[in-house]
């Protein structure tokens, strides 16, 4: 085969067949194939697009590249979660313990945060001793024992992905839908899962700001699943504020102990709840989600949720002591209020700018090798639709470095908006896919 015919082929809006995919997938990740040609290629895609059949192969061809998370040892129907990530996104820290309560097997790969988006193991890590270095039969053992373990994702599962995503990053050719599709699902069916929860954000702090493209982008999703043969569920969720109030690893941890111990902020528990329903459903141990959200419900209430989470931090060499006293993680020096220029109510918070100040505080990467500080970021006071008065503190910053405080919180305020009438409330669950 010859990587410029496939290419002409795509330019010309051809559809390649399987083989053709398996090929150029198996040859990029040899290094037979050089950057400029694979480059050229996604740029093809990103103007003529993928069939269905086109994205399934893509999936399976990444999948096929590196090595299957071989779970055959876990008993009961595992079951995955992935979000397509946002700001204040803590919610896995509340949910996996919380199913892993009623029995489901959690077997989670999970990734670190990029950009203006956190992600879990970094949240995890602010737990003294804290490792997602797992071996295999420690992993098994945990979800077998304790019904949860999370691992950092490793170098050979779907290197294709890996290799390419990188390669789409400096291209310009990230935002193609069915490229999104097929990256994200070969990292899930790579990883073992019997069945996928995923959560897709939409809105200003997320990947997918357009309502329309993260429907799209669920739709194809669920049905790469469905092509594979596994049972894929997409809960559309709104981005358009942080979730919570927390925005910064040990801020999240702390909000994310709160809410497993019943007084979290109503958003993340909801998000949490929905979610934990379609995986309760999915394992087999509830018939229906209203019967999966009342035994969800219950598991919060009498804190068995939380003695799960204390039970997987230990696991995992942390410190479960922190979990019973947060006070004791990280703190930041510096902790200042950010007073509100105005009076009204809030309309709009600029939810990708909280997130770009997290990043400025240290609490992000700017790159994969960017070092982070766990302890800074914000705490919101205000959200959407709230009354605020002139004077009255939005949101503290937590922050290390005083000129870098100085900014945040000039950038803070000018990420609200305020209006004199009560704004409408848009809801947390857009739509179930
Ligand atoms: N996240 C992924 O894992 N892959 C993409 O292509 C985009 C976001």
């Amino acid at each position: 085969m010859n990587m410029c015919d496939l290419i002409v082929k795509k330019k010309r809006g051809g559809a390649l067949e399987k083989e053709e995919i398996d090929w150029m997938i198996r040859a990029f990740t040899d290094g037979e194939i050089p950057d400029y040609q694979m480059s050229a290629m996604m740029m093809a895609v990103c103007f003529v697009g993928m069939t269905d059949e086109e994205t399934k192969n893509l999936t399976l061809a990444m999948v096929n590249s590196g090595d299957m998370l071989d779970l055959s040892e876990v008993r009961g129907i595992k079951v995955d979660k992935h979000s397509t990530g946002g700001v204040g996104d803590k919610t896995s820290l509340v949910l996996t313990p919380l199913v892993a309560s009623l029995g489901v097997p959690v077997a989670k790969m999970s990734g670190r945060g990029l950009g203006h988006t956190g992600g879990t193991i970094d949240k995890l890590e602010s737990f003294t001793g804290f490792s997602t270095s797992l071996t295999t039969e420690q992993f098994i053992h945990n979800v077998n024992t304790i019904h949860i373990a999370i691992a950092g994702q490793t170098a050979d599962l779907a290197p294709a992905d890996k290799k390419l995503y990188a390669l789409r990053d400096v291209t310009g050719t990230v935002d193609q839908m069915s490229l999104i599709a097929s990256s994200i699902m070969s990292k899930k069916l790579a990883s073992g899962a019997d069945a996928i929860v995923l959560d897709v954000k939409t809105g200003d702090g997320a990947f997918m700001k357009d309502a329309d493209d993260a429907r799209e982008l669920a739709k194809k999703m669920v049905n790469i699943g469905k092509l594979c043969g596994r049972d894929v569920t997409a809960v559309i969720s709104d981005m358009d504020q942080p979730l919570g109030y927390a925005v910064g690893n040990v801020l999240e941890v702390r909000e994310a102990i709160d809410t497993l111990r019943g007084h979290g902020p109503e958003d993340l528990r909801e998000l949490a709840l929905c979610l934990g329903s379609y995986m309760t459903v999915k394992s087999g141990k509830a018939n229906d989600v209203e019967e999966a959200r009342s035994l969800l419900e219950d598991s919060l209430e009498s804190g068995k949720a939380f003695h799960v989470f204390k039970e997987f931090i230990q696991a995992q060499g942390g410190d479960p002591e922190e979990a019973e006293h947060p006070e004791r993680l990280l703190s930041a020096r510096f902790q200042e209020e950010v007073f509100s220029p105005e009076e009204g109510y809030v309309s709009d918070i600029h939810t990708e700018e909280i997130g770009r100040i997290c990043l400025l505080l240290g609490g992000g990467r700017e790159t994969k090798e960017s070092e982070i500080n766990l302890a800074v970021g914000i705490v919101l006071h205000k959200k959407k639709g709230d009354a605020i008065k002139k004077g009255e503190a939005l949101a503290v910053i937590h922050a290390d470095d005083r000129a870098l405080l100085e900014q945040a919180k000039e950038r803070l305020i000018r990420a609200y908006t305020f209006v004199r009438q009560k704004p409408r409330r848009e809801p947390l669950i857009k739509e179930i896919i």
